[in-house]
């Protein structure tokens, strides 16, 4: 019994060392096991000559050594685990990322963990035949991967990974994407979470046309973060953007648009500026006809009227038959047709021409009667030719009927267009004359005033009209006058620019009768009169 007892008890006493030694020993091939496939792993990675090491493993769960998993961050390699029915790719410049690395496969999809906020996970669907039976798949995504509602899908192709589905929603902790279309071998996917840390607006001050739409170029930082869609706001009715970015502005002015992802993480505001630009250019004629030697200038009106550049380039078709300067003062060479291109200095493709007609010039047919002088027929009197002192018409009748019809046309759009002073007669211009003498000195006066014997006003066929000063040329009123004048038969007398050849001030209250057709073709060509005469 005793024995019996002894060797019960011997045996007892030895049980728990033989469960200390089972567990040690299985403790010591666990180890082994482990460290024998990590030492086994990164002797290949190092001894693997080029930058991708293919190890082909099967394995189910492991965990690797740090040191290898800083072998391949520090020597920036890429290191492909390869099993049968899995692949994961780890890019050199992710690994730079990791501080650990747990690989565990479960019916192929793999986990690479980080603890910087990026999770990837990459998934072989090669043998997943059954699944593609329902048209689609499905997997369940681990709680890492669970920060964010969305992720992007990335999809093996030549060599590559690109981009296969950009914010791909997660609905409770699975996502589904079709892969009707995607029924080929060795189909591997990448599901990657990348936090979105800002959105890059690469135009946030922005010079746009009042009337047309622009696309705000929108990028998110990272550039691979995950993202759904931008959302965009504009707090100003007068600036209006779509959901894709695009803008449309009536007005000129300074907007603020708010700018967030789909998940409100990251918002921001960014300043639009509208600044208008020219849209439209007309010029003052649209063919001129001139003789060689003469110039005649284009004005150009640029609108809208705030354009932020109204610069406009001239430039001739044929500098051989007429030039043009930079102000549009054109001068006709030689005889021939060409066109002058007038283009927006800031505006692509805004541009209009105008026909420049060089004509031979005329026999001048220049007559007298009695000391009156007609050039071609037309009653001319300036600084060279003068009227007799008795020559007192009154005003012309024909004159006055066109002034008025004009005046009613003046008076529809608000114009009172007065008469300022009509028909003169010798002595009145001289009373005049010599007044203007005494208060300026005569060398001024004659630039605003003739010698008596040498007013139109004496022909009775001149008007002055509104408002005797220089600034009636910039009044509504005088514009018009300007630019409509001929239609009645009228011209402006004296020109600006042509005070060297007319010998007077620009008065753009003076007009003289020259009746139709002649006073349109006088004002298309821009000249004064005796550059249109030859004179
Ligand atoms: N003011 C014009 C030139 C005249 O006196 O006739
Ligand atoms: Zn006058």
């Amino acid at each position: 019994m005793n024995v019996n007892v002894k060797k019960k008890e011997k045996k007892k006493y030895f049980i728990p060392f033989i469960i200390l030694g089972i567990v040690l020993v299985i403790l010591c091939v666990v180890i082994g096991a482990y460290n024998y496939r990590n030492i086994k792993l990164y002797n290949y990675i190092v001894s693997s000559d080029s930058e991708v090491a293919d190890i082909y493993y099967n394995f189910e769960y492991m965990i690797l050594w740090d040191k290898t998993l800083n072998y391949i961050r520090e020597n920036k390699k890429e290191v492909r685990f390869i099993g049968e029915d899995y692949t994961i790719i780890i890019p050199s410049y992710e690994i730079s990322k990791y501080y650990n690395f747990n690989v565990k496969f479960n019916e192929g999809i793999s986990e690479i963990k980080d603890f910087d906020g990026i999770s990837i996970y990459s998934v072989d669907f090669s043998d997943f035949d059954d699944l593609y039976a329902v048209g689609g798949i499905e997997f369940k995504l681990p709680d890492t991967l669970l920060k964010s509602n969305i992720v992007d899908v990335y999809k093996y192709e030549n060599d590559e990974y690109i981009l296969y589905k950009k914010g791909t929603k997660i609905f409770t902790d699975r996502i589904y994407f079709n892969m009707l279309d995607d029924k080929k071998e060795n189909n591997k996917y990448i599901v990657t979470y990348v936090p979105l840390k800002d959105i890059v607006v690469e135009n946030d001050v922005l010079e746009i046309n009042n009337k047309s739409s622009l696309d705000l170029v929108v990028k998110p930082l990272p550039d691979n973060a995950t993202y759904e869609k931008f959302n965009f706001y504009s707090e100003n009715d007068a600036l209006k953007i779509t959901e894709n970015g695009v803008i449309n502005a009536k007005e000129a002015g300074e907007y603020k648009i708010k700018i967030s992802d789909n998940e409100q993480r990251i918002e921001k505001e960014i300043t639009i500026k509208v600044i208008p630009i020219a849209l439209e250019l007309t010029a003052d004629k649209s063919t001129i006809s001139l003789f060689p030697g003469n110039t005649s200038k284009i004005n150009v009106n640029v609108l809208p009227e705030d354009a932020i550049d109204k610069n406009v380039v001239f430039e001739s078709t044929d500098t051989n038959i007429a030039s043009v300067d930079d102000s549009g003062n054109v001068t006709a060479v030689n005889v021939g047709e060409c066109e002058i291109k007038i283009k927006s200095a800031s505006v692509e493709n805004l541009q209009i021409s105008v026909k420049i007609i060089v004509n031979e010039k005329p026999a001048i047919n220049q007559t007298e009667n009695n000391g009156i002088t007609y050039i071609n027929g037309v009653l001319v009197v300036n600084k060279k030719y003068s009227l007799p002192a008795d020559y007192n018409p009154g005003v012309d009748q024909t004159a006055l009927n066109a002034y008025y019809e004009m005046k009613s046309e003046a008076n529809k759009l608000g114009f009172s267009l007065e008469i300022m002073s009509g028909f003169r007669s010798y002595t009145t211009q001289e009373g005049l004359y010599n007044r203007y003498v005494n208060t300026y000195g005569q060398a001024e006066a004659d630039t605003f005033s003739a010698k008596p014997g040498h007013s139109e006003h004496q022909t009775g066929l001149a008007f002055d009209l509104g408002w005797v000063d220089d600034a009636y040329a910039d009044t509504d009123e005088g514009k018009w006058l300007a630019q409509n004048c001929y239609k009645y038969g009228f011209i402006i007398r004296y020109q600006k620019g042509k005070e060297d050849i007319t010998g007077y001030k620009y008065e753009p209250w003076h007009v003289r009768y020259l009746g139709n057709p002649l006073a349109t073709d006088v004002y298309n060509s821009g000249l004064c009169l005796e550059e249109y005469l030859g004179i």
